[in-house]
């Protein structure tokens, strides 16, 4: 079935996005994985939530060694999660309540279990041996082999594998069962448009979550990477893979060649990119390349400068700058931008950026929605972000109940480093193991793998039948975060979601499309932030007017009250209150423009002025 018209920009800048994450959303058959067929039985739950767009994460076959992001096969469907069929149906359904279906685009590397690579390891003149990056090994000072440079894989240790058999090396910036595709090819990027996106354009879909967009052009020189740490060979490198030179020329190609023939949206991962100068390259208009992108800085916050997982105290300063920074880089501009705070990558944001304590988690969970839902941009949310979901408990063994590659593979280096840094101070050794393990509890990609909660019927949260349970561990507070809990529930996480996405479509002017302006950007307790739109009317005999329209957001991020001043009524005129996180607004007395706010109260005013009549 077609996709719903019209065909304008505005249906993926107006639509609201939910990631899926198809291990853990539900399962349907009682094996104890979320499957398609689960997908397809909640497409009116997520309609009914107010959602356009659905993105589903990698469903296609794949060995799972980084949960379908090592790709074996793209024209075929994992078998446990479903067949072609059922995506076929789950695409159809989502088009039949007026939704749009996305994909991710895993396209940087393949698995090493898919047909290209296996003939590319087969032997060097193999015709696919250039699909993928092959070098010989360098040999140390001491006449050992060596890895052609000195780059970290993300998931701990080189980006290079000896192969034994050709006696070469391959680059692979994530696991070694995650080969790199050679971008370099030509026949290789001709094969990739074909099998990863004509392959499921042509069944409807309407357009792709682009993993890793910016890293398949490789400086092709292969040098080593700036030594930051000295202790160890492999060195953070993403100077030497990421933005590449051929980079925008490739995403040009895939539009040209691909995209352009369909009606789609494309959203970019787009790592490493700090200067908004360069972002706009990539999501300007004019120049097509991307529809959008995921920029990092929000959720990176926290991270360890070289090291993700050594969390860094951060303070509110930082994530009001980098909110307003990702905001305002597009105004004047033909470019466009993203909301978001979650995804399958990243801690639940109410752990991270506000508080999970049994007292505050729900109003964290809405103070953070009535944000989100105010910025400007395309808003993504992640499943479980629409309940206020938090992070397991700091309890959870990380041999025992994380599955992470990324997570698990970096304690354990991280426990071998402290054995040798620490011999024999068993003290130092647990002192280190203890705040490495307390980041991962805090940034740790399985915080958002869970088991979806979708009741209390079962000790899996409703999410699988299987007796013995999900194929991950279900969050221990599933009893009273859950979506049945919520369903009914107006002064819910859920149901307040509901409501503030229907009122940014109400207001799209001013939320989805309006200019931000940041107040107090050094106060470390709350934030302060107006939208503004300005609209031209032609009224009957007084000529075209201006009229000036705001909303301003007033966030307490502490667990103490606080008070902020709204801007002064010269700026805005007189605010009215429209919404807040607290159930019992009338409580929190005004004193002029003075607001009263509770612990991680968060309230939002609107003003309309006429400004001025031009003729
Ligand atoms: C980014 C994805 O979001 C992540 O989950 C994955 O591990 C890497 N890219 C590799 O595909």
């Amino acid at each position: 079935m077609a996709a719903p018209s019209p065909s304008s920009d505005a249906w993926w800048k107006e639509g609201t996005a939910y990631q899926i994450y198809p291990a853990s959303f539900k399962d349907s058959n009682g094996d104890g994985l979320g499957d398609i067929a689960g997908i397809l039985s909640k497409v009116d739950y997520l309609k009914e939530l107010g959602i356009d767009i659905v993105w589903v994460s990698p469903m296609f076959e794949s060995p799972q060694i980084d949960m379908g992001y090592d790709i074996s096969n793209y024209e075929a469907v994992h078998a446990p999660y479903g067949t072609i069929e059922d995506m076929q149906a789950l695409i159809d359904a989502c088009h039949a309540c007026g939704m749009r279906l996305i994909l991710d685009l895993v396209i940087n590397h393949t698995s090493a279990e898919h047909a290209w690579f296996k003939e590319s390891r087969s032997s060097k003149d193999n015709p696919k041996r250039d699909w993928y990056i092959w070098k010989p090994p360098r040999d140390a000072e001491n006449g050992t082999r060596l890895p052609p440079t000195n780059w970290r894989s993300y998931f701990s240790g080189s980006t290079w594998e000896w192969d034994e058999h050709t006696q070469e090396y391959y680059l692979h910036l994530f696991a070694k069962e995650m080969p790199d595709l050679n971008w370099e090819n030509d026949e290789a990027r001709q094969a990739i448009y074909d099998s990863a996106m004509r392959f499921w354009l042509d069944k409807g879909v309407d357009g792709f979550r682009i993993d890793c967009v910016n890293m398949y052009s490789k400086r092709v020189g292969f040098q080593d990477a700036p030594v930051v740490n000295p202790d160890v060979f492999e060195q953070p490198a993403w100077s030497e893979y990421a933005n590449g030179p051929r980079m925008h020329e490739f995403l040009r190609e895939m539009n040209n060649t691909v995209l352009n023939k369909y009606d789609t949206l494309t959203v970019g991962e787009l790592p490493h990119t700090p200067d908004p100068r360069h972002v706009l390259k990539y999501v300007g208009a004019a120049d097509k390349q991307l529809s959008m992108v995921f920029q990092f800085d929000i959720v990176d916050i926290g991270q360890g400068a070289s090291d993700k997982y050594r969390f860094e105290e951060w303070k509110l300063p930082q994530l009001k700058a980098t909110v307003a920074k990702w905001q305002q880089f597009i105004e004047g501009t033909d470019g466009w931008t993203t909301a978001f705070c979650e995804n399958h990558d990243q801690g639940r944001s109410v752990s991270r950026f506000a508080s999970d304590a049994p007292e505050h988690r729900v109003h964290s969970a809405k103070l953070l929605a009535l944000m989100l839902a105010s910025l400007t941009g395309t808003l993504f949310i992640y499943q479980g972000q629409e309940i206020g979901m938090i992070n397991v408990p700091p309890e959870w063994s990380i041999d025992d109940e994380y599955k992470d590659i990324e997570s698990v593979n970096f304690y354990h280096t991280a426990q071998k480093l402290a054995d040798e840094k620490f011999a024999g101070d068993a003290e130092a050794i647990r002192r280190e193991m203890d705040y490495v393990k307390r980041s991962i509890q805090i940034l740790g990609r399985d915080n958002a793998r869970t088991p979806m909660q979708w009741d209390a019927s079962n000790k899996s949260a409703g999410f699988t039948d299987k007796p013995e349970g999900a194929w991950m561990r279900t969050h221990d507070l599933y009893p009273e975060i859950n979506v049945a809990k919520q369903q009914d529930d107006p002064n819910s996480v859920l149901g307040f979601w509901k409501s503030m996405l229907h009122f940014r479509k109400a207001h799209a002017d001013l939320f989805i499309y309006g200019n931000f302006r940041l107040y107090e950007p050094d106060n470390e307790k709350t934030f302060v932030f107006a939208k503004t739109t300005t609209k031209t009317t032609t009224g009957s005999g007084e000529g075209v007017s201006d009229t000036k329209q705001a909303a301003v957001i007033v966030l307490n991020f502490t667990g103490e009250d606080q008070t902020v001043d709204l801007p002064p009524a010269d700026e805005f005129g007189a605010l009215q209150f429209h919404v807040g996180n607290y159930t019992d607004t009338a409580t929190a007395e005004d004193a002029g423009r003075q607001v009263k706010l509770r612990p991680w109260e968060g309230r939002l005013y609107l003003s309309s002025v006429a400004t001025a009549v031009k003729s």
